[in-house]
């Protein structure tokens, strides 16, 4: 049966390990400069109505690396800008290409597209969810500290995109987001889509959410789409900079993540993210690994070459 990635509860903790442990295999072959080539003839579309880097790069180095081809779309050089509909566009890409990643605003575009799509489509982002930049986070952690289950991770900022999929792997992988947001950019929980609210903690204060935890993650105080509230999110988040003070509550050996791009001195300290505790070059560069491990399982399903 065809499955899409719209957001992270879309696979099971079973998928997840077969899925972590692929991006391992996958890695690692690479590093050793081993070709693996299982997509030769299949075209990934990338369609983006928001900026990116790291996820262009590594969905299109990664698509030609495992093979493959890419098309790259955006709204002011196709039809999507033009209003055409959703459902005409999904239906037409996807006669065309073999997997399709969407970078857009709301989740219902993502989900209309989904519904009128032959083949899979993959979340790049949107408004609410960012789920393979969470598959490239919790990867980065087994990686450095082993399997997440029981950890706990602190939250610090707004509850965007990124927090509303940290909470669904939270209840999907069993661990516990310690969360704190300022007020009035609190996680709809409903949103969110956390079916046991259990996964977290909120917390008024950011230095108690990172009392005894194992990660400290952060974003952007003003995410993409939102740039018209930066000076009263400024005035807002300015406690929730994530800070040597703050990673000193933690586990002596908790680790650092940020999704990127990131601005020093606003919501992180530059000593933090270019410190010793820090992830995020392999948090990065394992956007790579997993989305490969990602689109080899939508499209051949559980290979083991
Ligand atoms: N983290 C992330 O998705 O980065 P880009 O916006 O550069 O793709
Ligand atoms: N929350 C940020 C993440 C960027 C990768 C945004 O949506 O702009």
């Amino acid at each position: 049966m065809m499955k899409h990635y719209l957001q992270f509860s879309d696979l099971t903790a079973d998928e997840y390990a077969w899925i972590f442990e692929r991006a391992r295999i996958i890695k690692a072959r690479f590093k050793q400069y081993e070709k693996y080539q299982p997509l030769t003839d299949r075209t990934l579309a990338l369609i983006f109505e928001k900026a990116s880097t790291r996820t262009r790069v590594s969905f299109e180095a990664g698509m030609y690396q495992l093979g493959g081809s890419v098309v790259h779309l955006t709204t002011g050089d196709s039809q999507l800008g033009r209003s055409e509909p959703i459902e005409d566009s999904a239906r037409v890409i996807s006669r065309m290409t073999d997997i399709v990643m969407i970078r857009t605003f709301e989740q219902t575009k993502i989900e209309v597209f989904a519904a009128h799509s032959r083949v899979p489509v993959i979340n790049g982002l949107t408004n609410e969810y960012h789920p393979c930049q969470i598959l490239a986070d919790i990867f980065t952690f087994i990686e450095h500290r082993g399997p997440i289950t029981g950890k706990k991770v602190a939250w610090v900022g707004d509850g965007n995109n990124m927090a509303n999929t940290w909470l669904q792997a939270a209840d999907i992988l069993d661990f516990t987001v310690h969360l704190s947001t300022p007020r009035g950019y609190e996680v709809d929980q409903r949103l969110a889509g956390v079916k046991n609210n259990a996964c977290y903690q909120t917390f008024k204060d950011p230095s108690e959410a990172c009392v005894g935890v194992d990660l400290v993650t952060t974003d952007v105080w003003t995410s993409m789409g939102y740039e018209a509230e930066n000076e009263a999110r400024r005035a807002a988040f300015a406690s929730w900079r994530v800070s040597n003070d703050m990673m000193a509550r933690a586990q002596p050996n908790a680790l650092f993540m940020h999704c990127l791009p990131a601005h020093r001195g606003e919501e992180v300290d530059a000593d933090v993210i270019d410190g010793p505790q820090s992830v995020v070059w392999d948090e990065a560069e394992n956007r790579l690994h997993v989305q490969k491990a990602l689109m080899e399982y939508l499209l051949l399903g559980r290979v083991t070459d």
